[in-house]
Parts: structure tokens; C-alpha cells; sequence
């Protein structure tokens, strides 16, 4: 029932793009769709920001309906290379074997009282014993609200997504595709034991861990869905941001303007969506409790240009975090004792009511 509803409401929505495009066919289909679905969920005057409206699906009406009329029939698995090439996926065993990503790990650091697997040495430049990680926390990956002023020099990280590029699947073809490990593997086509198997393992894996105490996470595939999600969370009036490019990475900044973000509420709550390796684009999104989010201008050292502006979030009550935290190993201090800051990089984003 739920599918019929789908590919009716899906091919409704076709027929508004054929009539809104005199050639029938428009190659930014999905990007259309989407500005309209967040004007109409979104009670901001701002516009969908273009580091979230980038993502959309880039797969043309024409071949949206083709594939959805191909998933329809079960069959959409066997045309999967001309499916992952149109829809911008990363599918196929053999490019996703060596894939590594720092990141994958570090998120989960990110997250109070569950999951600290790793044991991290505790002294820069030592080597970490833990499972997968084997680097040591790089500067400036946590900080304190006071370092966020005016000419204060700072060490930022790395700040360059190391995942492939994806894009997010439409909602309607992604209700399509099947949930679990196994029809996902089927669908993929990932062989067993293979690289691909272990990153949709540990992605779903993520995704159905329960949620902790004060938590509310969800994993979303679609622009639709992570709009749907901060909106249950933060309410319509919501704006999202993100760090607006890499420059400033691995070296030392100096900090120019700060603005607080300022959402009318004392403590203030955001949804924090970070990226997941997985075959469409996939987020996992979770609601943080008592931040603070800033925008600050990243300046060069030498000339004192402006090359960024960073997006920075400040977990204001750390006392429920794991006194074992990388934060806390960094910045010397522990649980409830100080706030923790660190930047939102290259394609993760955070939400907040707007004021
Ligand atoms: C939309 O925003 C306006 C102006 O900020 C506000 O008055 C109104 O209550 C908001 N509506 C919803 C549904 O949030
Ligand atoms: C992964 O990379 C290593 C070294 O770069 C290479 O020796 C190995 O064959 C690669 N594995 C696969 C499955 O391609
Ligand atoms: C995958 O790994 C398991 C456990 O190591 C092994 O029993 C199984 O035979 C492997 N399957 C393939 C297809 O290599
Ligand atoms: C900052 O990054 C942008 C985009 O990557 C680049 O075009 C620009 O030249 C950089 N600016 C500086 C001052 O490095
Ligand atoms: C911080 O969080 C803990 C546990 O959630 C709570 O007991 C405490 O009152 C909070 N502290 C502040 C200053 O809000």
C-alpha cells in the first residue's frame, strides 16, 4: 500500500516536472524538487543552502521513472552499474575494497556515554592501540569557548571529507530499495567478506544501535528525510550550516569575527548529521543537547585575508561523557569539568532553531 502510495505520489510529481519544463526533461529534477520541499517545510526566509541542495539526487525524471519502474518490478538489481553510474552511488566491490576512512571512526568519538571501543595513547605523536584508528588526535580536533576570539591563533585539522562522493537517493526510489543487511547485499551485489560488506555492516550497524538516554538519532538517505528529521526535532524554524570549505585544514589560523549563534532559547539544542560510508549517501543524524554554535571567520596567518568561515559546536555539559574521550585526552581535563568544541568539517552539517 505504502509503495502504491509512492509510485502514484512519484509519478504525480513527474508530471509537474514535465508540464514545469517545456522539453519534458530536466537534468536538475531533483533539485527542483527539493527547494520546493524545503520551502514548504521550512518556515525560514532563507534558502536551501547550496552545500545541502548539492546532494540531491542527480538522476534525470526520464531515468527516475525508468529505475523506479525496473525497482517496481524487482528487477532494478540487475542494471545496477547504469543505476550507480546515473544516480552518483559508489557500488562496486572493487573501487570500495581499499576504502578507509578516518572519519567513519572519529564520529563515533563524537558521541556521549556509548561506544568508546578505542583506547587512544595519550600523548601527541603516540601511537594508538586501538582497532582501526591508528592516528593520534590531530591538533586543534577539540577546543574551549575561549579560544574562539579575535586574532587567537589555532591549529585546525583536517577538515577534507575522505569519503567518495555520493549523492542522496529521491525518497521514493529509496523506499524502494530493501532495509535489511542481507536484501542489501543481495541488491549491491556485495560479495561476502568483501571491504563493501564490512562499511554496510558497520553503517546499518550504527544506524540501529538504540538510542543513548537523552538521545534521538536517525539515519536518513534522503534530503527529504534529514529535512523531515530536524523538523521533528528543532520545529520548522530551523537553519543548517556547515564549515563553507576546507581551506585553513592541517595548518594554524588565526581567528577573525565570531558570531554566536544566537537560536532565542537558553540552551540552545542542535541535530548534528554526519556523513556515513554506505553505497547512496547516507547520514546519520542525532539530536545534541546543550550547545553552542558559532560562525567564525578563518583568517591567514600571514596575510590576514579571510579564507574560511567555519561553523564550530560547543558541547556545553560534558559530564556524561566517557572520561576516556579523545576530547578529554586532548584537552586535559574530564567528564562535567570543561566544554568541548570542535569544528563541523567538509560535508557534515548542524542544525539549530533560527531566531
Ligand atoms: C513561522 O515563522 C513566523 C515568523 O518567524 C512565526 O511567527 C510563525 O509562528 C512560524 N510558524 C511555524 C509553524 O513555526
Ligand atoms: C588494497 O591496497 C593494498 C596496498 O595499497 C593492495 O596491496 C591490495 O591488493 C588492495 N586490496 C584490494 C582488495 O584491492
Ligand atoms: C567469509 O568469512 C567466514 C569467516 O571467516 C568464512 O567462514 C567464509 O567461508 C567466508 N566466505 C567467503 C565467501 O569467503
Ligand atoms: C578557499 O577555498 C576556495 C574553495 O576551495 C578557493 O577557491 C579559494 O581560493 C580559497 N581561498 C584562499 C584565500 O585560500
Ligand atoms: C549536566 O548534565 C548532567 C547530566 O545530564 C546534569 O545532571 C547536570 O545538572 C547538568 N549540568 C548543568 C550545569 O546543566
Amino acid at each position: 500500500m505504502t509503495s502504491l502510495f509512492h509510485l502514484v505520489f512519484f509519478f504525480l510529481s513527474l508530471c509537474i516536472w514535465s508540464t514545469s519544463t517545456s522539453a519534458g526533461e530536466h537534468p536538475l529534477a531533483w533539485k527542483s524538487y527539493l527547494i520546493r520541499y524545503w520551502n514548504k517545510e521550512v518556515n525560514t526566509t532563507n534558502a536551501i543552502p547550496n552545500f545541502l541542495l548539492s546532494k540531491a539526487s542527480p538522476l534525470s525524471a526520464a531515468d527516475s521513472a525508468s529505475f523506479s519502474k525496473l525497482a517496481a518490478q524487482n528487477v532494478l538489481s540487475f542494471h545496477l552499474p547504469a543505476f550507480c553510474a546515473s544516480a552518483n552511488l559508489l557500488c562496486f566491490p572493487d573501487l570500495a575494497s581499499n576504502i578507509t576512512s578516518y572519519r567513519q571512526d572519529a564520529i563515533i568519538n563524537y558521541r556521549p556515554r556509548f561506544l568508546y571501543v578505542k583506547t587512544y595513547g595519550n600523548h601527541k605523536g603516540s601511537t594508538a592501540t586501538g582497532d582501526s584508528v591508528k592516528k593520534r588526535v590531530e591538533p586543534g580536533t577539540f577546543f574551549r569557548v575561549s579560544m574562539l576570539k579575535k586574532g587567537e591563533v589555532m591549529a585546525i585539522p583536517e577538515m577534507k571529507d575522505d569519503m567518495p562522493k555520493r549523492s542522496f537517493l529521491p525518497r521514493t526510489m529509496l523506499s524502494k530499495l530493501p532495509l535489511s543487511t542481507l536484501e542489501l547485499k543481495k541488491f549491491f551485489r556485495v560479495e561476502d567478506n568483501s571491504t563493501m560488506e564490512a562499511i554496510i555492516v558497520k553503517s546499518l550497524s550504527e544506524c540501529e544501535r538504540a538510542p543513548s538516554q537523552s538521545e534521538t538519532k536517525r539515519c536518513v538517505g534522503s534530503a527529504e528525510d534529514m529535512i523531515d528529521f530536524a523538523v521533528l526535532v528543532l520545529g520548522r524554524n530551523v537553519a543548517v550550516r556547515s564549515t563553507e570549505n576546507v581551506n585553513g585544514s592541517k595548518q594554524n589560523i588565526m581567528i577573525g569575527s565570531v558570531k554566536e549563534i544566537d537560536s532565542g532559547e537558553e540552551m540552545q539544542q542542535a541535530v548534528s548529521c554526519h556523513q556515513s560510508l554506505f553505497p547512496y549517501l547516507l547520514y546519520y543524524c542525532h539530536s545534541v543537547p546543550n550547545v553552542q554554535v558559532y560562525e567564525v571567520d578563518m583568517l591567514d596567518l600571514n596575510s590576514k585575508a579571510k579564507i574560511n568561515h567555519g561553523v564550530a559546536i560547543c558541547h556545553m555539559n560534558t559530564s556524561d561523557w566517557s572520561p576516556s574521550h579523545e576530547a578529554f585526552l586532548a584537552l586535559g581535563s574530564g567528564p562535567g569539568r570543561i566544554e568541548v568544541c570542535h569544528w563541523i568539517y567538509e560535508n557534515d552539517m548542524t542544525w539549530t532553531v533560527a531566531n
